[in-house]
């Protein structure tokens, strides 16, 4: 990526931001931060949203907002050995007194000083490069708040000093990934899963249906099911050696002489990865419900870390079902999948609702569950009213599904005609935070 001359507009006061130098593209998530330059396919960067901090240094582990001050937090002399562990080849390594938080919270930013060290550690040890070259555009959730952009724009142009910034909603990116400016995008991520129309290139805020039902919610009763079923869920760091058993057969298998002792929450942390392997390799989402063929699917055989493997029929099914066919017991809004999508089709004008019926794109994480794009598109057909012509889009790239909402930042941030929108350093060095209100209508 070449660092060419950056022009900027030399009248401040002129709207935009004009260079040579690519864009970086900034997705965030409650599971991870995806990173990577404006016009490339992928992210370069996809780094836990979760960091290692050592015991030492951050006794609080409330929401931090920013401006609260690190100092405010850490106290005593001990505090400045606070030391973090971004990414997964330091977080997961065993250390004693190292606890895990995320930095996130239902989408939103919930810790600052978090955030500021993946966002240190993307600069500087993945993208290797100084943040005041490049302009920056940053994906947001539909329930971002006013302060929290605020916040963000004053910490990209004060810490990192970047040359200039932009916003964009994460549905509207998805639907520009699929070449489409209006949609109805259901993203279904790790902490939640939403239904939402976009109409030339604009969120329809009142359309927003949202449920508490996404990759988290299947990875906790992917564990409780295996707790039920007598299945131990041993991380690999616990591991030394281990042999091949029989399905079903009893592990067997060696623990590491020497562990240091580790926190309850990094232990949990790894257990969770497990979890979620197992939760991305075994589940399958039926595309009929209650199809009889069900005995005929293929039943694959899953080995854990410590060697205990098995052979998962049925069960692979029930769980992904719950998105599809909730139930009372779940808690919460028990709508279906389905039926968020029909509730936020509800919402929008009379005359857009054929259109979007006709392009419902599907992203996030949670959506790669085998067969989720099918269900989806039969729930649908069922719902919606008779003779509707629908659309399911979802790449079969599971890259390109899940990356959707960067990938579209991408594309976005590659346009020419778009500069005039960026917000440049200049504009906030003369209108500060308020410069928010520039981005209101977004
Ligand atoms: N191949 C897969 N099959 C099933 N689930 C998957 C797969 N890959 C990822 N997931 C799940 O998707 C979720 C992460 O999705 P995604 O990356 O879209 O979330 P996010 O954008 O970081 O979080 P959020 O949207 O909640 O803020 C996790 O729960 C993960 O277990
Ligand atoms: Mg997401």
């Amino acid at each position: 990526m070449s660092a060419a001359a950056v022009t900027v507009t030399d009248d401040a006061t002129r709207p935009g931001y004009k260079t040579d130098v690519e864009a970086l593209v900034f997705d965030f998530g409650s599971e991870s931060f995806r990173v990577g330059y404006a016009r490339d396919e992928l992210p370069r960067v996809n780094v836990p949203s979760w960091v290692g901090v050592s015991r030492d240094g951050v006794p609080d582990t409330g929401p931090l907002e920013r401006g609260a001050g690190r100092a405010n937090r850490i106290t005593g002399a001990a505090s400045s050995a606070a030391k973090y562990y971004v990414d997964v080849t330091t977080l997961c390594v065993p250390r004693p007194d190292t606890e895990v938080y995320s930095c996130m919270k239902d989408g939103l930013i919930e810790n600052w000083d978090l955030f500021e060290q993946i966002l240190d550690y993307c600069y500087s040890k993945c993208l290797l490069m100084n943040s005041d070259l490049h302009p920056v555009l940053f994906s947001e959730s539909p329930l971002n708040t006013r302060s929290k952009r605020e916040a963000l724009i004053e910490l990209m142009f004060e810490k990192y000093n970047v040359p200039a910034i932009y916003f964009c909603k994460n549905v509207v990116l998805a639907a520009y990934s699929s070449g489409r400016s209006s949609a109805i995008v259901l993203d279904s991520g790790a902490t939640h899963t939403t239904a939402v129309a976009i109409h030339n290139g604009y969120v329809l805020p009142n359309t927003l249906v949202s449920t508490p039902f996404g990759g988290d919610f299947i990875t906790k009763q992917c564990s409780q099911f295996l707790a039920n079923s007598n299945i131990q869920i041993i991380p690999y760091y616990m591991i030394r050696s281990k042999q091949r058993v029989q399905d079903k057969e009893q592990p067997i298998w060696t623990c590491k002489n020497v562990l240091p002792k580790v926190s309850y929450s990094w232990h949990n942390y790894m257990c969770r990865s497990v979890v979620q392997d197992f939760q991305q390799s075994v589940l399958k989402v039926l595309e009929i419900p209650n199809d009889e063929r069900i005995t005929n699917f293929p039943q694959p055989n899953y080995e854990f870390p410590n060697g205990y493997n098995q052979t998962f029929g049925n069960e692979r099914f029930k769980i992904p079902e719950l998105l599809f066919n909730p139930h009372q017991k779940m808690g919460g809004a028990t709508v279906s999948i389905g039926q968020i999508i029909i509730s936020s089709l509800g919402k929008c004008d009379k005359d857009l609702r054929p259109y979007l019926c006709n392009n419902i794109v599907v992203t996030g994480g949670n959506s790669l569950i085998q067969g989720f794009p099918e269900r989806l598109n039969y729930d649908v057909s069922v719902l919606a009213p008779a003779n509707t012509k629908l659309k399911v889009i979802a790449p079969s790239s599971s890259t390109k599904r899940r990356f959707a909402a960067w990938h579209g930042g991408s594309i976005l941030g590659s346009v020419d005609v778009f500069h005039d929108k960026w917000i440049s350093r200049q504009e906030y060095n003369i209108q500060g935070r308020s410069l928010v209100d520039k981005l209101r209508y977004l």
